[in-house]
């Protein structure tokens, strides 16, 4: 065992015997180990509750509370202890009892240091692969509510892509629908029954209409095929051109847009319209979160393989406790109209699709950072 594992050992003596217990210390400390003390076994527990231990040595002939009850409480407790029990010198039945109610073993007083220090070193052990299982286990447990939870939402994805386009349909005939009687509606006299109740109903399905466009929009958008077309593609112009999309938005609040691009990047072959649409979830939530007067800008680099990022602002910044769940699809802190919670959630689909990354940073009242990587698509798989 390294001196380094000896140092971290957390360790308890427990024994009325004064000078036993300073005896053992200082052989102890010789050897590298620092244990704590207790003189009693109501001592030992009231320690045990605030600062948990790794191994317990504990005499058994005790006045007041003995070795033995100690050890059930100890066991009771849950903790993950071992204890070394000591025994007088002919009280094997001690030892057994103890033995059975789960000490690691037990050694019969006078004890010899050696022995002690072997069997404490064992007990340690014994103790480090148990927790060292333990999080192995806990590891893996968490990898396959990963991959569930990863698995579900690639299912998810296809599913909705579908949905999506069989509701576009109705929702174009409601459209039209809806666009032909505002029509009438428009041609018709002020004293018509109740026209402004209509209208007002008109509004809603057009605004409702809206927005379903919009989530399906999204949706179709990280599944689309049909008019995907490699190209190789300078990112420079292609984020230069997004940037151009957005400056209503962004004249609108008088925020600052800017592109910090490498003089030296080199063109990638990619899916322009991916890109762009990445550009413009990462833009318009960057947009969105910043106060009139604020600052948006992209960074561009080469990056290995493939190019890199950043679209930055300065805005409102994202609570630590939501920054694991603004990729899952429908998570939005924005009123209905405003979002669909869908915007990061296809992000992240179409970059993950590419075989890229996409990171968060953000702090509260200071603002945030997307960097997304993606790589040159030529040497990759085509057929994805
Ligand atoms: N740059 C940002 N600054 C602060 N919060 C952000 C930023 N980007 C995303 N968020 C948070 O993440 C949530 C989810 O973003 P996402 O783009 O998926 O959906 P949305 O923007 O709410 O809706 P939609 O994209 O349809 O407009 C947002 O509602 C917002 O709370
Ligand atoms: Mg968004």
């Amino acid at each position: 065992m390294e001196a380094e594992q000896l140092k971290a050992m957390r360790l308890l003596l427990v024994d009325d015997e004064e000078d036993f217990r300073q005896t053992l210390v200082k052989r102890l400390n010789k050897r590298g180990i620092t244990a704590h003390q207790a003189g009693s076994g109501e001592k030992c527990l009231s320690l045990l509750a605030d600062q948990p231990m790794d191994v317990v040595v504990l005499d058994v002939k005790m006045p007041g509370m003995n070795g033995i009850d100690v050890l059930h409480h100890i066991k009771r407790m849950g903790i993950s202890t071992e204890v070394i029990l000591l025994t007088g010198h002919a009280a094997t039945q001690d030892g057994v009892e103890g033995i059975k109610t789960g000490a690691f073993d037990y050694l019969s007083k006078p004890v010899q240091f050696e022995h002690l220090l072997g069997k404490i070193m064992q007990a340690y052990d014994k103790i480090l692969g148990a927790r060292e299982k333990h999080q192995a286990a806990e590891y893996k447990a968490r990898l396959a509510q990963q991959m569930i939870a990863t698995e579900r939402l690639a299912a998810l994805g296809t599913l909705a892509a579908g949905v999506a386009h069989e509701i576009n349909n109705p929702l174009a005939i409601i459209n039209e629908a809806a666009g032909f009687m505002r029509l009438v509606l428009n041609k018709q006299t002020a004293d018509m029954p109740r026209k402004e109740a209509f209208e007002k109903a008109l509004e809603k399905i057009e605004n409702s209409v809206k927005r379903a466009r919009a989530i399906t929009h999204q949706l179709l958008g990280s599944v689309r095929k049909n008019d995907s077309v490699l190209a190789e593609v300078d990112i420079t112009e292609l984020v230069g051109e997004t940037m151009q999309l957005m400056l209503n938005e962004t004249r609108e609040k008088n925020i600052s847009l800017s592109l910090d691009a490498a003089a030296d990047l080199s063109a990638i072959w990619v899916e322009p319209n991916q890109v762009r649409q990445i550009l413009i979830n990462l833009l318009s939530n960057a947009i969105q979160a910043t106060p009139a007067q604020g600052r948006v800008w992209i960074k561009v680099a080469n990056s290995a393989g493939g190019v890199s990022i950043d679209v930055c602002d300065d805005g409102t910044g994202i609570p630590r406790e939501n920054l694991e769940k603004i990729f899952e699809p429908f998570f939005s802190t924005k009123s209905p109209g405003k979002g669909t919670g869908l915007g990061l959630y296809v992000t992240r689909q179409i970059v993950e699709k590419l075989g890229g990354t996409i990171e968060v940073r953000s702090q509260l009242g200071k603002g945030s950072q997307f960097t997304v990587h993606i790589p040159n698509q030529v040497g990759r798989h085509l057929d994805h």
